[in-house]
């Protein structure tokens, strides 16, 4: 008899801790009731079965994500979604609209590219983000809407840019290769020494750098995608190199009097060497 009256204490007290919790995140309160009771909404399910496709989401597998464990290991999810934290991006009230504009939605988390990078990709100084990223899930690597070639060609022109035979190959291999997505430190978001990956390094090639090259500028006598020229050159023969310097200073010197009608690289390697100027020393 001792023990009924005690029980009956314990029972308030397991009311009031539970009632407690009762004012608490709508997820705890949630879980909370529907430990004690069959037939809670979950409110966060409520919206969930009302998501549409307009994202390239596929409906059946975002309700899949919360009910089946199966189709959840299909995608990647992005942790935010995963842990349901959809206010991170959502307002409560209406779900289907991001709480803050793009890009600085994604600011909130990441690095703000605008830090990052001198110049930025167009799509990512415009925070169009969701135009490459799908913010709740994909099958794909870096939640990405398209593999490869395929996501840049969404918005590039395919035949303005894989259209020279010697790059060709390469070019059907991912842009990132080359390129940076988000930005880099010109127009180009050329990845640092991106070239190097499959040419000779004339960094450790050569002791003396012509500047150009030192400063992995490339692009200021090979065009990687247009040039239908041999070494895909932009400019042919001597016109690759009096763009920068003046023809009448050269040819006022001494050594290069009686060489009009001949080629620059017969006598100097366009990229650098283990001499000052370059000069190529079988031709000296
Ligand atoms: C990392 C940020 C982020 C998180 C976390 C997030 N969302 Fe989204 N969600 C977005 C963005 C961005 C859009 C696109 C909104 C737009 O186009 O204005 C979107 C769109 C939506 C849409 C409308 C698109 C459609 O398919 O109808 C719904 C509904 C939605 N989210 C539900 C959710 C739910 C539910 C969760 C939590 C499980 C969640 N979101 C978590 C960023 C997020
Ligand atoms: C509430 C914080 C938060 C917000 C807001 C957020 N992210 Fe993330 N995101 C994360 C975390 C955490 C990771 C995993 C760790 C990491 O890679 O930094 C991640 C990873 C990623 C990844 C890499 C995924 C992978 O598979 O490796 C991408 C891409 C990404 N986020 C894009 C976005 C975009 C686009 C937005 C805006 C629409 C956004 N994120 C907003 C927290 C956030
Ligand atoms: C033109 C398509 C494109 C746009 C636009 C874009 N991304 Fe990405 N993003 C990519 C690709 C591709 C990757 C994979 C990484 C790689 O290949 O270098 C990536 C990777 C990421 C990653 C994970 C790896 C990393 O670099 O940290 C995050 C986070 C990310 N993006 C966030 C964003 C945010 C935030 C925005 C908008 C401000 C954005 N992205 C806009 C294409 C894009
Ligand atoms: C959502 C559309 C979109 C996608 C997807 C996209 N881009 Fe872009 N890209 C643009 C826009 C817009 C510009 C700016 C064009 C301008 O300023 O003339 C741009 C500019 C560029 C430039 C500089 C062009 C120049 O002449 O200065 C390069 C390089 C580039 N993108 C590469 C890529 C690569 C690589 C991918 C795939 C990872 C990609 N883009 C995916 C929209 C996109
Ligand atoms: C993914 C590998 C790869 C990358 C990255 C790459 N190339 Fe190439 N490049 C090749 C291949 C393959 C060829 C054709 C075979 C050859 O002649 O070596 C080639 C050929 C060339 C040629 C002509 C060579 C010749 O003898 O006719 C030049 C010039 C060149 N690349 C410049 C560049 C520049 C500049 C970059 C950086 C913007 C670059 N490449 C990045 C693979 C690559
Ligand atoms: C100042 C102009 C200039 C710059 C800058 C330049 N190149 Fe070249 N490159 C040339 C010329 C000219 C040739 C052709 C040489 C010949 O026909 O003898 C060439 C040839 C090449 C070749 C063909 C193989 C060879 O060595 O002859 C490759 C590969 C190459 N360059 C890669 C690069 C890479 C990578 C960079 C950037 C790190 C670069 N070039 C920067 C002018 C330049
Ligand atoms: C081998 C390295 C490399 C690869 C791979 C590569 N690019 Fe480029 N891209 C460059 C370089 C270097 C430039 C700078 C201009 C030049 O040298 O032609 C450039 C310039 C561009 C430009 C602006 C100028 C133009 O020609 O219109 C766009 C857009 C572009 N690339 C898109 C792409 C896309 C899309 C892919 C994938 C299909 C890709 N690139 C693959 C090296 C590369
Ligand atoms: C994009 C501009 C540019 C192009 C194109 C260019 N050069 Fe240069 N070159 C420079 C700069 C910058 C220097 C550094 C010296 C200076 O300030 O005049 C330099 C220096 C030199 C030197 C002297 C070595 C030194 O470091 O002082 C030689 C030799 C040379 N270049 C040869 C050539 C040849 C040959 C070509 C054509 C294949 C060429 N250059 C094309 C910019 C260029
Ligand atoms: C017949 C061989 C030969 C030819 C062809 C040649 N040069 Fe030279 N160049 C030399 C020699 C030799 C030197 C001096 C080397 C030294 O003293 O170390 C030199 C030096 C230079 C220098 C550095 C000193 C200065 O005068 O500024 C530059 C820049 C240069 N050449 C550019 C060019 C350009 C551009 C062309 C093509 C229009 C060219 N050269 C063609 C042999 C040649």
């Amino acid at each position: 008899m001792y023990f009924i009256k005690y029980k009956h204490i314990v029972y308030v007290l397991f009311i009031a801790v539970i009632s407690l919790f009762w004012a608490c995140s709508p997820k705890f309160s949630h879980d909370v009731k529907s430990f004690l009771f069959d037939g809670v909404p979950d409110p966060y399910k409520v919206e969930i079965s009302e998501i549409n496709d307009s994202l390239k989401l596929d409906s059946t597998s975002i309700k899949g994500v919360f009910s089946n464990p199966i189709v959840r290991n299909e995608f990647n999810l992005h942790p935010p979604y995963k842990k349901r934290e959809c206010e991170n991006c959502h307002d409560r009230g209406s779900m289907s609209k991001s709480k803050l504009p793009l890009p600085e939605l994604c600011y909130q988390c990441h690095d703000d590219f605008k830090k990052s990078y001198q110049v930025l990709h167009g799509p990512v100084a415009s925070g169009s983000c969701t135009q490459c990223h799908n913010p709740h899930q994909s099958k794909l690597k870096n939640l990405l809407l398209e593999n490869g070639q395929e996501l840049c060609f969404t918005c590039h022109d395919n035949k303005k840019i894989t259209n020279n035979k010697i790059h060709e190959k390469i070019e059907k291999t991912d842009c990132t290769t080359c390129h940076n997505p988000h930005g880099g430190v010109n127009t180009y978001s050329l990845k640092a020494e991106s070239c190097y990956q499959c040419h000779d390094n004339f960094k450790k090639e050569y002791k003396f750098l012509h500047a150009p090259v030192a400063s992995n500028n490339c692009s200021e006598c090979h065009a990687s995608h247009k040039a239908k020229t041999p070494k895909l050159l932009l400019r042919l023969d001597n016109e690759v190199c009096i763009s920068c310097h003046n023809s009448k200073e050269i040819y006022a010197t001494e050594y290069h009097q009686k060489i009009k009608k001949e080629n620059c690289t017969e006598c100097h390697n366009p990229h650098g060497g283990n001499n000052k100027n370059f000069v190529l020393i079988q031709k000296q």
